[in-house]
């Protein structure tokens, strides 16, 4: 499946010590099948905030938010989780995993939420590997470093070869020839068709995606 997102004029407003502000102000982004776009930005300019809007975790104040065509706003919580179930791989910011399941079985989760036919074993070792972390499988998150503990979350991310991928900050905690290992795997995805939007704050990582922005203040604002 390939995905085309569209953010349109998207706002979230917050409310700190009885004041109202926009952490995101009017954004607009649009990423097509197998485009890899980047975010960088001062911390506190709202690029989580935006992520985290696409990934339907919170609801925009105003704007809209299409992927594949569809508004996930208007649908019921019930379709609204299955359509981004079949649709987004996201790797949060931070700590993520699961603590009480495996490595493994934190990366085979969204295959079994998913519902699929067949097994993601393969899938799911082949990612490890390609991270670098194959013989980590049967540990515990509490037993990994946080280096260890992204690439984890980046193999769950993409294990049901998702249309979209939302990676905030996917390289933090790694040191240069990990980060490398894993923006190559979100270059791979995106050859493969997947829409990706990566937010850091790594440059290196930055210059590697086809389509580059700034956040600033709560606004998006495409680099030439
Ligand atoms: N639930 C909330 N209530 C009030 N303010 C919030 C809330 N969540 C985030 N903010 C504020 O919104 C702004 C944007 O936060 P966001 O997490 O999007 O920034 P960011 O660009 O991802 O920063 P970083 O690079 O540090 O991760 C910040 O000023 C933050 O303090
Ligand atoms: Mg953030």
């Amino acid at each position: 499946m390939m995905a085309r997102l569209e953010v349109k004029k998207v706002s979230k407003a917050y409310e700190r010590d009885g004041r109202g502000f926009l952490a995101v102000n009017r954004a607009s982004l649009v990423v097509r099948a197998g485009e890899f776009a980047s975010v960088v930005g001062q911390s506190g300019s709202g690029k989580s905030s935006l992520l985290n809007l696409i990934a339907g975790l919170l609801l925009p104040s105003s704007g809209e938010i299409f992927i594949d065509g569809k508004n996930a706003a208007l649908m019921n919580d019930r379709e609204a989780s299955i359509f981004r179930n079949s649709v987004i791989g996201h790797i949060p910011q931070g700590w993520s995993l699961l603590p009480n399941l495996t490595v493994l079985d934190n990366v085979r989760l969204p295959f079994y939420l998913a519902k699929r036919d067949g097994s993601p074993d393969e899938r799911a070792q082949s990612l490890l590997a390609d991270l670098g972390i194959e013989a980590l499988a049967k540990s515990y998150p509490s037993a990994l470093s946080g280096g260890e503990a992204k690439r984890v979350a980046v193999a769950r991310a993409l294990v049901n070869k998702p249309a979209l991928l939302l990676a905030d900050e996917p390289t933090e905690n790694l040191d240069r020839d990990n980060a490398k290992a894993i923006v190559a795997l979100l270059k791979r995805a995106a050859k493969e068709g997947t829409s990706v939007v990566m937010v850091t704050h790594d440059e290196r990582a930055a210059k590697a995606a086809d389509t580059k922005y700034v956040m600033d203040g709560g606004k998006l604002v495409q680099k030439i």
